[in-house]
């Protein structure tokens, strides 16, 4: 596997609890390195947006209002097989599920409140770094 790149958001449930260093060394004790990083407050326009592909599912309105509730961090993190590193150190969707050890069986507070997104594939990822950050931030 190469290197790769994938997009992380640290979400607001855990922004509001001063948990963005803990999260961000559970990233870094997994060989991804943060190479671009910026707390944001993100617009209804914004997270509306991002979450398209999920506007037809009841909780669209829900997810929208809890992004945008309170700061959030939006990160590149950069590594050997990344996407899917990341996703096994994030933890199943839903906390009940995620195996011990993983940022959502640690952090998260639910299903909707569950602390961190990362890219699922390496088309949506390329696009949600795109959607947030230019060429020139990201410094690898
Ligand atoms: P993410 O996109 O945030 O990395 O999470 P994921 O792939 O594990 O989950 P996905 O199915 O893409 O859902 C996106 C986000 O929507 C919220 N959600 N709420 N209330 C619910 O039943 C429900 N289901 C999903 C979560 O915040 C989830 O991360
Ligand atoms: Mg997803």
């Amino acid at each position: 596997m190469a290197i790769q790149r994938t997009f992380s958001i640290i979400k607001p449930d855990a922004t509001k609890r001063n948990l963005t260093g803990k999260i961000i060394a559970k990233f870094e004790d997994a060989g991804l390195r943060i190479v671009a990083s910026k707390r944001i407050r993100m617009t209804r326009e914004q997270a509306e947006a991002f979450y398209g592909v999920h506007k037809e599912r009841p909780f669209f309105g829900e997810l929208v209002d809890f992004m945008i509730s309170e700061p959030v961090v939006v990160q590149v993190l950069e590594g050997e097989d990344a996407i899917a590193k990341n996703r096994e150190v994030m933890g199943a969707t839903n906390p009940a599920d995620a195996a011990p050890g993983t940022i959502r069986k640690e952090f998260a507070l639910s299903v909707g409140e569950n602390s961190v997104h990362g890219s699922d594939a390496p088309e949506t990822a390329a696009e949600e770094i795109r959607f947030f950050f230019k060429d020139e931030e990201i410094v690898g």
